[in-house]
């Protein structure tokens, strides 16, 4: 079956893991993406977070699936010509180096539209133009300056970042939309366009709900769904850490389930939705709730809402997370067990639809990664594993028109 991004070739300059992931996205969904790495050392993370010795590590292998990779010097003039060859065929150039590291590489804006004026030049940065806009950025530090850690965690203890990766993986997903955006306004426009995703930009994105939070304090004075409504703490001029409080008009709390005390992840999300409150209340058997002024609608609960939650927990604790869930979802109750990454890994579902995917590797043998969450009818992903370092460069370099004169010098004088 064809797929959606058939016929594109991608440029991918990408390394660690935002741009990776864009360019994984875009492999999956068809794309022929040549991955270019420095020779003889490629991705840093081909060896970062070693499992299994000599082997590309797992951090690599997962964010680099269906790809070709080669290897080129492009700080070497034969390097640099190369590249240039690339950029004329290619439809999209992805990278992310640290600022200005493309334009004293000699390959700025001017140009690659030189060589190439349909060419799309995606980017991922740390910061978009502004004071930070010189910093090199990683996952957490996108974090905390995107607002996810200052309100990420409890009222109590510090600022917390998430084990999301929503400044790598994150900003990868919003580049990957803005690349397929551009291409589609090149097939009108036939020109391409720059395409710059910054890391703060797309997790402030994510944490949109937590700025519209903070108008309503500045105009309120008081966010009413937030535990510290609830416990009559004082609330600030920011936004505050809200523990596991929902972060919607639906109040939720992460309760105790069976087993709680040694294993840490016997807990279940509970949300207390408005129109099931009366199956709530029966299935908890404190059915004189159903009626009681106090806790009859959502705003005479709200005050109450941690005792609530109290209650409802004395009985999640008497079943285990999955029997819990039986219940309330006979009842419509919204809840969710809290997964671990060892269920999550042997979940049968979730290999059925092809999240959760086995890939062999020549190398490290055979091992689990997350496949494709996008699902298209019409453009099914097969996952593959990662190349090794170089593993296309004679092969890219002969479709590129090299010779094998040509590019057994190249090798000679350790271009490729
Ligand atoms: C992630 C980051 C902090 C890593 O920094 P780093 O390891 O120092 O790597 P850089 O991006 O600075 O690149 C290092 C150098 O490698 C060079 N290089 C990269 N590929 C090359 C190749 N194939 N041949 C020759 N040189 C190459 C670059 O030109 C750069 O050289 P310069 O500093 O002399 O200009 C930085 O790239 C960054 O801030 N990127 C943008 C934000 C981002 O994506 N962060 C998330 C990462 S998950």
């Amino acid at each position: 079956m064809s797929k959606a991004l058939d016929g594109v070739r991608i440029l991918d300059f990408t390394h660690v893991q935002s741009g990776p992931t864009c360019t994984q996205l875009l492999a999956w969904f068809g794309a022929d993406v040549i991955k270019v790495e420095r020779a003889g050392e490629g991705d840093a993370t081909r060896g970062q977070l070693r499992d299994v010795p000599d082997a590309d590590s797992l951090y690599f292998t997962m964010l680099n699936h269906n790809k070709r990779s080669i290897t080129l010097d492009t700080k070497k003039p034969a390097g640099k010509e190369v590249l240039e060859t690339l950029i004329k065929q290619c439809d999209v150039m992805v990278e992310n180096f640290a600022p200005g590291a493309l334009e004293r590489m000699g390959f700025g804006w001017e140009r690659i539209q030189e060589l190439n004026p349909r060419m799309i030049v995606a980017s991922v940065k740390g910061f978009g133009p502004g004071p930070y806009e010189d910093c090199k950025v990683y996952e957490n530090v996108a974090q905390c300056a995107g607002g996810s850690a200052s309100t990420t965690g409890f009222d109590d203890g510090p600022p917390l970042v998430t084990g999301a990766q929503i400044g790598d993986s994150g900003t990868g997903l919003h580049l990957a939309l803005g690349i397929v955006t551009a291409l589609y306004q090149r097939t009108m426009t036939g020109r391409g366009q720059k395409v710059l995703t910054a890391m703060q930009d797309a997790v402030l994105n994510l944490c949109r709900v937590k700025l519209r939070d903070q108008q309503r304090l500045e105009r309120t004075g008081v966010m009413e769904e937030y535990p510290q409504f609830t416990s009559g703490a004082k609330f600030g001029d920011a936004v505050p850490r809200a523990g596991n409080a929902s972060g919607g008009g639906q109040p939720g709390w992460i309760l105790k389930c069976k087993g709680w005390e040694t294993d840490p992840n016997a807990y279940i999300y509970f949300i207390a939705q408005a129109p099931v409150w009366a199956p709530i209340c029966r299935v908890i058997g404190r059915e004189e709730w159903i009626t009681d002024p106090d806790y009859a609608t959502p705003r005479a609960r709200l005050p109450r809402l941690m005792s609530i939650f109290a209650t409802v927990e004395e009985w999640t604790k008497t079943m285990t997370k999955f029997e819990a869930m039986d219940v309330l979802n006979k009842f419509d109750i919204p809840c969710g067990p809290i997964l671990s990454m060892k269920e999550i890994a042997e979940e049968p579902s979730l290999r059925a639809t092809g999240t959760v995917v086995e890939v062999d590797h020549p190398v490290r043998g055979k091992y689990l990664t997350v496949g494709n969450p996008i699902k298209m009818s019409d453009s099914p992903t097969d996952v593959t594993r990662s190349p090794l370092l170089g593993e296309h460069t004679e092969e890219v370099l002969a479709q590129l028109g090299y010779s094998a004169e040509k590019i057994a010098a190249l090798r000679e004088d350790r271009v490729i």
